[in-house]
C-alpha cells in the first residue's frame, strides 16, 4: 500500500499549533489567515495582549480550532520568556513558529545613530530566542518543529537610491543588516537543527508597501519591478503555509523570495 500523501495532506496544518508574532501587523495579518484557513490553531503575538486576543478573534475557525492571542515583545527577553511561557501552557504544544514581528527604525545611513543600529539588529535576537524556546520544546516533547523566519529582498540586494531620493529617507542601513542577517542565520540553525527534526526556512518578501507607504516612492519602485506592480499580502499565504507544512519536509536552511521577480534581474 502506497504510503505517498496527497497534495492536500502535505500542505493540510490540521492539528498544528502556531504562533506568529506581529500578528496584526500588514504581512502577520494575512500570514495569520493563511495559517487557520490550512487548518492550524493559531496562536497570535503582539506587544498588547489586547490587541493579541483581537487578532486571535478575527481568524476563521471553520474546523473547530482554537485561536488565542499572546503579549509578546521579542526586544525585551523577560516578554520572550513569558510570552512563549504562557502560549505552551495555554496551547499544550506548539509546532510551527512565525518570526514576522519588526520594530522598526526609520532612520537611513546619514542619520542613524549606534544605539538605534543596535536596537534594530536586536529583531534577530528576539527571532532567535524564539526559535531557540521553540526547538527546545520539540525535543523536549519529541516532535517536529517548522520555524519560519520572515527576512526581506533586501536582505539580499541593496536598494535603488533613485527610488528614496527627494521623497523619503533611504533605505535604512540597519535594516539591510538586519535582514541579511536573518537570511543567514536561518542557514546556520537549518543545519544545527535537521537531525532533531526541527526545519528553519525565511521568507523574504519583496515589496509590499502598506495603505500609509509614500505614493512616489511606490510609483518609483514600480518601475523596478520586473511584473511592473507592488505584492499583495495574499501572495505571500501560498509560500508561507508551504513552508510552515509538510509540502516543505525536504527543505531547510532555505531563503524563498516572494517579491514578483525583484531579485532576478
Ligand atoms: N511590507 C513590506 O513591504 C515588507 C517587505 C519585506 C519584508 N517585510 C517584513 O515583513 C514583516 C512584517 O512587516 P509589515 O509590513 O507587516 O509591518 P507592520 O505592519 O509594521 O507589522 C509589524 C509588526 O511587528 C510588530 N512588532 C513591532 N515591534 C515588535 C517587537 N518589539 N516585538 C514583537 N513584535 C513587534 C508589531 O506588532 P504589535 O504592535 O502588535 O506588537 C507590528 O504588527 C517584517 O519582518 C518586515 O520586515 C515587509
Amino acid at each position: 500500500m502506497s504510503t505517498e500523501r496527497t497534495v492536500s495532506q502535505l500542505f493540510d496544518l490540521r492539528g498544528k499549533t502556531a504562533l506568529i508574532s506581529g500578528a496584526g501587523g500588514w504581512l502577520g495579518s494575512a500570514m495569520s489567515r493563511a495559517l487557520a484557513e490550512a487548518g492550524a490553531n493559531v496562536i497570535t503575538s503582539s506587544r498588547d495582549a489586547a490587541k493579541a486576543a483581537e487578532c486571535a478573534a478575527a481568524l476563521p475557525a471553520g474546523g473547530g480550532q482554537t485561536h488565542f492571542g499572546v503579549a509578546l515583545d521579542h526586544l525585551d527577553e523577560a516578554s520572550i520568556e513569558n510570552g512563549f511561557t504562557d502560549a505552551l501552557l495555554r496551547a499544550g504544544r506548539i509546532d510551527i513558529l512565525v518570526n514576522n514581528g519588526h520594530a522598526a527604525n526609520g532612520s537611513d545611513l546619514t542619520t542613524v545613530t549606534g544605539e538605534e543600529f543596535n536596537r534594530s539588529l536586536a529583531n534577530a535576537t528576539g527571532y532567535f530566542l524564539l526559535a531557540r524556546k521553540l526547538h527546545d520544546h520539540a525535543v523536549a516533547r519529541g516532535g517536529g518543529a517548522s520555524i519560519v523566519m520572515i527576512g526581506s529582498m533586501y536582505g539580499v540586494v541593496g536598494s535603488y537610491p533613485e527610488a528614496y531620493e527627494g521623497v523619503v529617507p533611504a533605505s535604512p542601513v540597519a535594516y539591510h543588516a538586519l535582514k541579511g542577517g536573518i537570511v543567514h542565520m536561518t542557514r546556520h540553525l537549518g543545519v544545527y537543527w535537521a537531525k532533531d527534526g526541527v526545519r528553519v526556512n525565511c521568507l523574504s518578501p519583496g515589496p509590499f508597501p502598506g495603505p500609509a507607504a509614500n505614493a512616489t516612492m511606490v510609483e518609483r519602485l514600480t518601475t523596478k519591478s520586473p511584473m511592473g506592480r507592488m505584492g499583495r499580502p495574499e501572495e505571500l499565504k501560498g509560500a508561507l503555509v508551504f513552508l510552515a507544512s509538510e509540502a516543505s519536509s525536504y527543505v531547510t536552511g532555505q531563503n524563498l523570495l516572494v517579491d514578483g521577480g525583484w531579485t532576478a534581474w
